[in-house]
């Protein structure tokens, strides 16, 4: 246990799993406690979810694990970037009350993890690309929740899908706990804030900031009168084949909340995309709101 003392507020980082749940369990139950999931690399989309569980709850608990079960090579999970001090000065800065960094051994004692089945909701899309990363996602989250138990989890709307897979998890087996999709945070140019974003070239940088513009733009041939599913993913799919570096793996439109395709876009269903640009794969999604 250690403890990073800002003024009147104590981060308290837990890496032990009893002293977690001891102090779990001294929280008086009619606190509420907000809890924000991560896998560490915090950026500026993690501190927004952090500060709307400030509003929100009366205890604020940050995880921070790099779950295996969810990566599709064990390369990825190598190259996934671990900035441990930072993140703690991130949490600290954000008032979190306790960070809960769990060791593998203790978060699955077992010695074969049986992984959730995932709702229909992760077929295709990231489900397809990734094989398994869902059953990861959903294994790992079920078990936070059960330590954490939250009142309310809190999840960037930028893994739309991830989003639409845990409501899906969370109302079959935790159906007490809140699920509090967040708007997803944006670089300057548009860029969907990502830890992934730090393994760009400039180069490359600039050539995905492309993918907001294109979906900003079938927003506004939605709001311009176009309903037509496949022709403003057709517009996305124009806009940003002006530049070479962008390989596309999927443009859709799906119906608000679940990964269902539809032909007709009405109000706040959403379009969803996948790129890779410089090897590095990225995702984002926007829905069709009235401008
Ligand atoms: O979105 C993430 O960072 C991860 O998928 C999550 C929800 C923390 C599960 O490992």
């Amino acid at each position: 246990m250690f403890e990073m003392d800002r003024g009147q507020t104590m981060t308290t980082l837990f890496t032990n799993l009893l002293s977690f749940q001891t102090w779990r369990g001294s929280i008086p139950k009619h606190q509420t406690v907000g809890f924000v999931p991560t896998m560490g690399a915090l950026h500026a989309g993690h501190v927004s979810l952090i500060e709307q569980a400030k509003a929100e709850c009366d205890v604020v608990v940050v995880s921070i694990y790099v779950n295996a079960l969810q990566f599709n090579s064990d390369a990825d999970f190598a190259r996934y970037p671990r900035t441990a001090e930072h993140d703690l000065e991130v949490c600290t800065e954000a008032y979190v009350d306790a960070v809960f960094a769990p060791i593998k051994s203790e978060l699955f004692p077992e010695d074969v993890v049986e992984l959730l089945t995932p709702s229909r909701n992760a077929l295709g899309y990231e489900g397809a690309d990734r094989p398994g990363h869902f059953g990861g996602v959903a294994t790992v989250v079920d078990r936070l929740f059960k330590l954490v138990q939250p009142s309310v989890a809190y999840f960037g709307l930028k893994d739309y899908q991830q989003v639409a897979v845990i409501k899906d998890m969370a109302s079959q087996l935790h159906p007490d706990i809140v699920i509090s999709p967040c708007q997803t945070m944006r670089e300057d140019d548009g860029l969907a804030m990502s830890s992934r974003n730090r393994f760009l070239t400039p180069s490359g940088r600039k050539s995905a900031a492309l993918l907001h513009a294109a979906l900003k733009n079938a927003v506004t041939l939605w709001n311009g009168g176009n309903c037509q599913s496949q022709e403003l993913v057709q517009s996305v799919t124009d806009y940003i084949s002006q530049d070479s570096a962008i390989e596309v793996q999927y443009i859709s439109v799906v119906r608000d909340g679940t990964m269902d395709q539809i032909q007709i876009v009405s109000e706040n269903d959403v379009i969803v995309a996948a790129i890779v640009v410089d090897g590095v794969r990225l995702i984002d999604n926007m829905s069709f709101t009235n401008a």
